[in-house]
């Protein structure tokens, strides 16, 4: 697997672990690997579990120590729609896809990817899992979840999109590193699933999705007219029905 630039060292393909997430959490796992499993037994995702069969997903994790990062740690809270933007690229290679506020890569209405992020004093734990081949979901996933198969109807060759993603957020990961986030704005608005929309905030409050900022802030004309900036964590986005 090769990229121009060099970020990551060469990752470590597995069939099956538990959960990529927590192996690359053992101290001796080196930062900069990347670590790709065709399946997990305890996938996570941060509501709970992560469908992980063999054969359907990409399951991707990687350790990035904080101090690569030159920004002060409260100008690095977007970094999840900065791997968001990654994936998203991605998974245009195949289909054009969306991004959803702040963690998740939709196609046409349905979750594709999700971003897990994680934390401790001196690393970034990055987590990515993609349905690439998915022919089908559990009956509680089956009108949230959707594959890149099932958009297009053609199979994703595993090592071409592990390769494709590393050279994005090979990309992305340094350009947030020097630039911080403002060339992210731009772009991710345009492919932000519901700008312009109505949408519901922590499924009471009504109000319409104008964009991103620069500070990575969805940012939420609520139904009285009032401009609401909602930070990561506390806040979804759904749409009303
Ligand atoms: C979400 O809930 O949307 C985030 C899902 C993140 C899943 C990925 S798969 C690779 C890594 N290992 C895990 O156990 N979880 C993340």
């Amino acid at each position: 697997m090769g990229t121009l630039l060099r970020l990551f060292k060469e990752p470590v393909l597995v069939k099956e672990v538990s959960s990529t997430q927590d192996l690359i959490k053992s101290a001796d796992f080196p930062p900069f690997t990347p670590l790709i499993a065709e399946s997990q037994t305890k996938g996570r995702g941060r509501k709970g579990s992560w469908f992980s069969p063999p054969g359907a997903g990409l399951y991707f994790s990687v350790k990035i120590p904080k101090e690569f990062f030159t920004l002060a740690e409260r100008e690095l809270s977007p970094l999840s729609l900065v791997c968001g933007c990654a994936v998203s690229q991605t998974v245009d290679s195949y289909i054009f896809s969306q991004i959803k506020w702040p963690n998740d890569v939709y196609i046409k209405g349905k979750k594709v990817a999700g971003i897990l992020i994680e934390a401790d004093k001196k690393n970034f734990y990055i987590g990515i899992g993609v349905n690439l081949n998915t022919k089908s979901f559990p009956k509680e996933l089956q009108s949230f979840a959707t594959s890149i198969y099932l958009e297009t109807q053609r199979e994703v060759d595993f090592y071409e999109f592990a390769t494709l993603l590393v050279d994005n957020l090979t990309w992305d990961l340094l350009r947030f590193r020097e630039e911080g986030f403002k060339p992210f704005v731009e772009p991710i608005n345009r492919k932000l699933l519901w700008k312009g929309k109505r949408v519901l905030i922590d499924n009471r409050e009504c109000g319409r999705l104008l964009g991103i900022n620069e500070r990575g802030r969805a940012v939420v004309k609520t139904c009285f007219g009032k401009i609401k900036e909602l930070s990561y964590g506390d806040i979804s986005l759904r749409k009303p029905f």
